[in-house]
């Protein structure tokens, strides 16, 4: 098992030298949202191709946990199927991020997540789901 240290600084170097970081030209899929807690927005375009997740870019502004999680994301999710997209939640990126996330900023871990869902149901390829409102 990593170090905490070791995930301290896998954050930052997401969050300095974020993947992924920018928008697509013509995205299938565009979404928004922001933190309610602290007002920070992130959007994400998808470029979806047979089914398959073929490029990702998301923008944004925010705390180093909302930016280095969002990172981590597009990372998981680029080369994904669909299914495998819509399968992705709270668990796999605080193993991504590797530290505890206290309730206060669980907003921030999971804002590109809610994003990311989001879209997927404005595509219609998953049901509205809220539960990303209920992790205090
Ligand atoms: Fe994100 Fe405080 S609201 S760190
Ligand atoms: Fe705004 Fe973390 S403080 S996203």
């Amino acid at each position: 098992r990593m170090s905490m240290d070791y995930y301290r600084e896998y954050i930052l170097d997401h969050y300095k030298d974020p993947r992924n970081y920018g928008t697509l030209e013509s995205p299938d899929i565009h979404s928004e949202d922001s933190n309610p807690l602290c007002g920070d927005q992130l959007n994400m375009d998808l470029q979806i191709e047979d089914g398959h997740v073929t490029e990702v870019r998301f923008q944004g502004r925010g705390c180093a946990i909302s930016q280095a999680s969002a990172s981590m994301l597009s990372e998981m999710i680029e080369g994904k199927t669909i299914a495998e997209v819509i399968a992705l939640g709270k668990d796999d990126i605080l193993e991504a991020l590797g530290i505890p996330i206290s309730p206060a900023r669980s907003k921030c871990a999971f804002l590109s997540l809610r994003v990311l869902h989001r879209g997927l149901a404005i595509a219609g390829l998953e049901k509205p789901n809220d539960e990303d409102d209920e992790d205090e």
